[in-house]
Parts: structure tokens; C-alpha cells; sequence
């Protein structure tokens, strides 16, 4: 007779995984995704955050990622993103960790700077910038280089990268005092620490660019910092963009050299994403696309990964865990079609209805043996 976490690990998907102190009870995690939906302008989390992560909550993911999360004003994408720069924004998150937490899921956060990306408008009203006069703001990054047809952003002084780096450490604590349980660094997508790490958008001449040592210090040290700041029991992600997709970019070389020194960091897994900071990108965009770079760093630098990037089936997700590329599987779109995906995998992979991760209130919805 098999116990009932024996016959739940017989499907890797579904069995538990724990980084530091915490355990998430599957490996099927909900992935980042901006909402723009703060309409007060003022970063706090509204009733539609807590309903899109509460209902993936309920849906059985082990893991409920919030979208990018800024950590200053001007490190938001648009005006309608959600932030932790303050004690109030902490507050309101504060009531939906604690939904999550009732679900049985890990709530997480996704700390980020959007640098010379931000200052956006709504993707549903146009993807330009909007300007100070309308709302916006003048965006920062590493070198005064715009991303596209946004507008240019100012090269950061030193002073305002160390003062960045205080408000990751700052936002890091907020969270961990909200109730988050898992905080994500966002070093991906051509956001300010990723704007750094290429050559293609940093062309600072000081300690912050030029050789891989210096383009790299930035995250370093955000990473030190949120690492510096949480609990020891909390474990600390970061998502990176492998490789620019573009000629004279960021490399996966790159990507497994900085994933292999910042598992001396403390840094407990690498979530792999790409681009976003080149418009010229070149991506062979195909099913689990993206998965050889969690395979790479998982291999290289012995550390925990998560693979990301059109994820949309049971039995694919499954295969991901069981050739060894990941420790678990971020789903975004797949999610965003099908809030309980979760529940309809663990029924395909044979997972018994008593096994699977439905609230008690859903459990005469499952799906019959
Ligand atoms: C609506 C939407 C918003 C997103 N916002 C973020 C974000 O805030 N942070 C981030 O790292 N990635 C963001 N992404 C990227 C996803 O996390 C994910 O990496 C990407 O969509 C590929 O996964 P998928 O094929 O499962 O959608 C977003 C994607 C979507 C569709």
C-alpha cells in the first residue's frame, strides 16, 4: 500500500519541493505577469491582483509569482503597476499573501526596476512612452541609450545606482514583513539590472560597464542586498534573460558564468527566461523554447532551476522535470486561459482526485476518476 506522498512523488510534478525554509507543494508555479490595473496611479494592489492570484491560488499552483513589482516610482513600467516602496503598499500586499497562503501555495514576489523601459502606457492603449506632462516620468538607466522608439533615458549617476540598490534591499524587507515567502530578483526582459548586463544598452565606462565583471556588479549587488535582507528561511529566485537573441548581446555563457557565482550568493534558484532588450531580436519561438537555458544552468552551476516559456502541456511539463532540465515549470498564458490548470494536469497525470490541490469547497468539481 502506497502512503499518499508516495503516490503523489510518482508524479514529479506534483511532489513538493523545499528551497531554505519553505516548501511549495508541486512544481506547476505561476509566472510573473503585469497586470497594469493599479488605476490610482499610487502602486497598491487592487482587487483584481488579489482575484487573479487568489484564483491561481485556488487552482492548485504550488507557487503564486506577483507580476513585476517595483521597487521606486520610477521603477515602474507603466503608472498602473503595483509597487513595495511603501509600508501601505506592503500592507494591502500583506492581505494577499495571506489568501494564497490559506490555498496552500507559496506566495512570491517579483521585485523590479523597469530602468529606460518604464513610463509606458497600458499595452491595451499603445506601447509608447508617456511623457512627464502626461503622467509619465523621465526613465534612468545604465547609458543615456533608448530601448526602440521609447523615449531616451538619463545615464544613472553612482549615487542613484547605490540608491537603487538600497530601495531592492528596502522592498525585500517589505515583502518578507507582507508575508511573501519566495522573492524573485527580475534581471530579465531588458529591465534596469538586464539593461546592465548586456552590452548592448550599457555603455558606461566606469566600475558598472565594459568587461563582464563590471556589467555584472549591479546585479551582484541587488542580489547581496535582497539576499542581506530577508529571513535566512526565505529563498531568493532570479530571473534571467540567457541570451539577447541578438548579435553583440548578452550570452548564455554569460548567463551560466553569472548563475554559477551567484550560487555563492545565496541566490537558491535560477528561473530562465530570454530577450526583451534588443528590438532587433531574432527568437525561434516553439514549445519549451526557453528550457535548454534552465538545462545549461541546472547542469553548470549545480543550483536549482525553473524553466519558462510556452509551457502549456501536462505531459510537456512533466518531461521537463523528468530529462533533468528543471526543478519546476513557470506557466504565464497557459495560466492566464485556465486559472486551475493545475487541477486538470494532476487528473492527466494520474494523479489520485484525493491528491490533488483542490480547495476543500471545489472538491466535488473533481475531475472524476
Ligand atoms: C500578460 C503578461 C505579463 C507579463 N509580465 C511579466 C512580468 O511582470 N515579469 C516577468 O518577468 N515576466 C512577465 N511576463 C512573461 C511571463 O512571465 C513568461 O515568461 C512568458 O509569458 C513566457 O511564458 P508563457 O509562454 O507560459 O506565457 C508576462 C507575460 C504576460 C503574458
Amino acid at each position: 500500500m502506497v502512503g499518499t506522498l508516495d503516490r503523489m512523488t510518482a508524479v514529479p510534478l506534483f511532489a513538493p519541493i523545499t528551497l531554505r525554509g519553505v516548501t511549495a507543494r508541486n512544481r506547476v508555479w505561476l509566472a510573473p505577469m503585469c497586470q497594469y490595473s493599479v488605476d490610482a496611479r499610487d502602486g497598491i494592489p487592487t482587487q483584481w491582483h488579489l482575484v487573479h492570484l487568489g484564483a491561481r491560488a485556488a487552482g492548485g499552483f504550488g507557487l503564486v509569482m506577483t507580476e513585476a513589482t517595483a521597487v521606486t516610482p520610477e521603477g515602474r513600467i507603466s503608472a498602473q503597476d503595483t509597487g513595495i516602496w511603501t509600508d501601505r503598499q506592503a500592507e494591502h500586499w500583506a492581505g494577499i499573501t495571506g489568501f494564497i497562503k490559506e490555498q496552500g501555495a507559496v506566495p512570491a514576489i517579483q521585485l523590479a526596476h523597469a530602468g529606460r523601459k518604464g513610463s509606458t502606457a497600458q499595452p491595451w492603449h499603445g506601447r509608447g512612452s508617456v511623457a512627464p506632462a502626461d503622467g509619465g516620468w523621465i526613465t534612468s538607466g545604465p547609458s543615456a541609450r533608448p530601448f526602440g522608439d521609447l523615449a531616451a533615458p538619463v545615464a544613472m549617476t553612482v549615487e542613484q545606482i547605490d540608491a537603487t540598490v538600497q530601495a531592492f534591499a528596502e522592498a525585500a524587507k517589505r515583502a518578507a514583513d507582507a508575508g511573501f515567502e519566495a522573492v524573485e530578483v527580475h534581471a530579465a526582459h531588458g529591465y534596469l539590472l538586464h539593461q546592465f548586463l548586456s552590452p548592448l544598452s550599457n555603455r558606461r565606462t566606469d566600475s558598472y560597464g565594459g568587461s563582464f565583471a563590471d556589467r555584472i556588479r549591479l546585479t551582484v549587488r541587488a542580489v547581496d542586498a535582497v539576499r542581506a535582507a530577508i529571513p535566512e528561511r526565505i529563498p531568493l529566485l532570479l530571473r534571467l534573460s540567457a541570451t539577447d537573441w541578438a548579435d553583440g548581446g548578452w550570452t548564455v555563457e554569460e548567463t551560466v558564468e553569472l548563475s554559477a557565482l551567484l550560487s555563492g550568493h545565496g541566490v537558491d534558484l535560477f528561473d530562465l527566461s530570454s530577450g526583451g532588450n534588443d528590438p532587433g531580436q531574432q527568437i525561434p519561438i516553439a514549445p519549451g523554447y526557453q528550457v535548454p537555458f534552465a538545462r545549461s544552468v541546472r547542469a553548470k552551476a549545480g543550483t536549482p532551476t525553473a524553466a519558462v516559456g510556452l509551457i502549456t502541456e501536462p505531459r510537456q511539463a512533466q518531461g521537463i522535470l523528468d530529462e533533468g532540465s528543471a526543478d519546476a515549470v513557470f506557466l504565464a498564458r497557459a495560466a492566464l486561459r485556465e486559472p486551475a490548470w493545475p487541477l486538470r494536469a494532476a487528473h492527466e497525470l494520474g494523479v489520485a482526485a484525493a491528491d490533488a490541490p483542490y480547495p476543500v469547497q471545489y472538491r466535488r468539481g473533481a475531475y472524476p476518476a
